[in-house]
């Protein structure tokens, strides 16, 4: 193997259209064209995702390129997302990356979404501790699509220990700052208004789900519930207390995935938790995991907030360590639009 490689990643699962260039497990670019048109319709509209990452994903390509100072045929291998994501926007992608890597003549690495996520840490000074995490450790995954609990025990050796039975986090959080009146995506700004609130205001039922699955449809329908027959009753009910709405529900999640991530440390006896996705960019959750992986012994990574969120270094790393283990696939391998069991074999029974 050439001793360093330049690798691109391409993701287009969802509404960033994202590229990186990467050499090895260093970043030389990270674009993201962020899809806003989205927001006027309260979530991501699929056919109109897919419509604008083909528009955007040679302009991506071209600034990553030029920003990372390189040339087009410096590039090694072109990684790519191939699932899990809406459906239409990933083989807009990979149709786009197989074409990239045909007219280069070198190979194409289809890469899993939720993996690039987790494998986000081994990227140099991914993290808050500018460290590599040891495996094994325990990965929380928290995004708009995802909410997931992964026991890492290698780059590759990944087993789901619990998963969202019905909403992920990210779009529970998108769907309760719609009702409050906020535009889409929410997750920041119910961030935002919650430093101003108090907390421990209004109390909402957590999950009843045993062992290490989630559910997040019955609290958002609570929450939702509550919203309406408060404002029923007094109709300025949340302009009066939005801060205070805000904190208690960003509380009432962080709790949830605390308790969570507690019963996966006691199962498996692994004190390593990363976390990853876009909701893992939220100061309070990572406030609250810093509380409590310092009472617990736990060693705790959490991204930096560009690499938290969707992105084309993520897919990149991956790429570059499947390259690194020779894991290559034929090129026609079939997108996918949820989590597959293959990428995550069972290893041990926990
Ligand atoms: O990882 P991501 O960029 O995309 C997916 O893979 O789905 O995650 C996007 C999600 C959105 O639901 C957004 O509201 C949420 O992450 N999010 C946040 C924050 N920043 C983004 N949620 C809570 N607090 C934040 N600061
Ligand atoms: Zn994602």
């Amino acid at each position: 193997m050439k001793k360093k490689i330049i690798v691109i990643g391409i993701e287009s699962s969802c509404d960033d259209t994202a590229v990186s260039i990467m050499r090895c497990n260093e970043i030389l670019s990270n674009i993201v064209i962020h899809q806003h048109v989205h927001k006027k319709y309260g979530g991501v509209v699929p056919e109109l995702s897919a419509r604008l990452h083909d528009e955007e994903l040679l302009e991506a390509v071209n600034k990553s390129i030029s920003t990372a100072k390189i040339k087009q045929n410096d590039i090694d291998v072109v990684s790519c997302t191939i699932g899990p994501g809406l459906i239409n926007s990933i083989l807009v992608g990979y149709s786009f990356s197989k074409s990239l890597a045909m007219g280069l003549d070198i190979p194409i690495i289809p890469v899993d979404h939720i993996q690039a996520h987790i494998l986000v840490h081994f990227i140099k000074n991914a993290n808050f501790n500018n460290s590599f995490p040891k495996f094994p450790f325990l990965s929380l995954v928290i995004s708009g699509g995802h909410t997931q609990i992964i026991k890492v025990d290698g780059f590759f050796k990944m087993k789901v220990l619990g998963s969202t039975l019905d909403d992920a986090l990210g779009e529970t959080i998108d769907k309760i700052a719609r009702k409050i009146g906020f535009s889409y995506p929410g997750g920041e700004t119910i961030e935002m208004y919650s430093k101003y609130g108090n907390n421990k205001k209004f109390t909402f039922p957590k999950p009843l789900i045993k062992g290490l699955d989630f559910s997040f449809s019955g609290f958002k329908t609570h929450i939702l519930k509550f919203i309406e027959e408060k404002t029923k009753k007094e109709p300025f009910f949340i302009k009066k207390n939005i801060y205070d709405i805000c904190a208690s529900i960003q509380k009432s999640i962080s709790d949830i995935l605390i308790e969570k991530i507690n019963m996966a440390v006691l199962k498996t006896n692994i004190n390593k938790i990363i976390l990853s996705g876009g909701v893992s960019s939220n100061k309070e959750i990572i406030n609250n995991f810093s509380i409590y992986a310092k009472k617990n012994n736990c060693d705790l990574f959490v991204p930096k907030k560009c690499l938290a969120t969707d992105n084309g270094a993520m897919i990149a790393i991956t790429g570059f360590l499947k390259y690194k283990y020779n894991m290559f696939s034929s090129n026609n391998i079939a997108p996918y639009s949820k989590y597959k069991k293959i990428y995550f074999p069972n290893l041990t029974t926990v």
